[in-house]
């Protein structure tokens, strides 16, 4: 069974076809960085422009790259959020003509829940419940109960920004461009990540849930000086910003690998799924390897970190599988969906 997945919520304008739910054949992504470079982070307005001008390129393409033609398809997997409404409006109208014109079913998927899926996919016969979910990205930041492909109970969130926003935004201290997390990966590499003890908030009572603006705003004064804002000159030299980088990665690496050990301690968990643009960092990994070995914790691939149009594929289709059902024409974006 060919499942078109298409996935337009943020910054990315993805299709892919997968064959029945794991076998990735296209996944096609137009990355708009280069468009939002300047503005520290995504600028809304252009970026459902940017998916408007591309859609129709990009699902092309996956077809070709598939060697199918659009009439082969049998489904297709829309991510209709959590993301920017003007952004997911254009992938979903898109997916509602395909689906209307060529008569084949039509199903909404949740952005963050395939973020999840993009960890399983690769080995879903191994895949094992209950097991701890931890989605890293620019919009989103949450601890799951995973108790089975769609049933979740949720875990801790953050409560202000999200990871990736804060690297996004920590990297417009430091005069990098959009998007941060990477950049900020490359600068620390040679910085001290002792040299600054910085540490991410703790919420009041619930001790899952994250808050990153504290130590945001900790970093920016460490970089602009007392009462500093975002667009001052820098107080510090190029070697204190490398040590910067370093300690800020640290501590919020750290608050997520010290809450993800809770979750494990507290509740016997078959496996760790991560999935986010933020699970691409390779500092990431080797710190949660160093701190946890007796479990197993399952990556995103390369390329299915970042949103991509697979992961909505497989996850669309395992639950039209599951569920037996689709969506009306009528299924409406949602800028908020949550996992449970
Ligand atoms: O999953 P994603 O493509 O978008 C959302 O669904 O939000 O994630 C993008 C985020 C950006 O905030 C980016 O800075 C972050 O992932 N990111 C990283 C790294 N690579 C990407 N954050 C930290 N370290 C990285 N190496
Ligand atoms: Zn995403």
């Amino acid at each position: 069974m060919y499942t078109l997945g298409i996935e337009t919520t943020c910054d990315e304008t993805a299709a892919s076809i997968v064959k029945d739910g794991v076998d990735v054949l296209s996944n096609i992504i137009f990355s708009q960085e280069d468009i939002h470079k300047k503005y520290g982070g995504v600028f809304p307005e252009l970026a459902s422009r940017s998916h408007l001008e591309n859609i129709i390129y990009v699902i092309d393409k996956a077809l070709t790259q598939a060697n199918i033609t659009k009439e082969e398809i049998d489904l297709i997997a829309v991510a209709n959020g959590p993301g920017l409404l003007g952004s997911i409006l254009i992938g979903l109208n898109v997916a509602k003509t395909l689906a209307y014109s060529l008569n084949k079913p039509l199903i909404g998927v949740n952005h963050i829940e395939a973020h999840l899926y993009a960890s399983m996919m690769n080995d879903l016969e191994k895949v094992q419940f209950p097991s701890l979910g931890v989605v890293l990205s620019g919009g989103h930041t949450e601890l799951v109960e995973i108790l089975d492909i769609g049933k979740y109970v949720s875990i801790g969130k953050t409560i202000d920004d999200a990871i990736g926003e804060a690297f996004d935004k920590v990297a417009v201290m430091l005069n990098l461009p959009y998007p941060g997390g990477p950049e900020i990966e490359k600068l620390a590499k040679d910085g001290d990540e002792n040299r600054y003890q910085f540490s991410p908030g703790r919420v009041k009572n619930s001790p899952f849930d994250f808050s990153f603006s504290g130590l945001k705003t900790k970093v920016l004064y460490t970089i602009k000086g007392q009462q500093g804002k975002k667009h001052d000159k820098s107080i510090l030299k190029d070697i204190e910003k490398k040590h910067v980088a370093a300690s800020f990665q640290k501590a919020s690496f750290n608050d997520v690998i010290e809450k993800i050990l809770l979750a494990i301690n507290k509740k016997d968990y078959r496996a760790i799924y991560l999935g986010g643009g933020v699970t691409k960092s390779k500092k990431l990994k080797e710190m949660l390897h160093n701190r946890i070995s007796n479990i197993p914790i399952y990556w995103p691939e390369p390329g299915f970190s970042l949103d991509n149009g697979a992961m909505i594929a497989g996850l669309g289709y395992q639950k039209f599988i599951k569920t037996k059902t689709q969506d009306s024409l009528d299924l409406c974006a949602k800028t908020r969906i949550p996992l449970v």
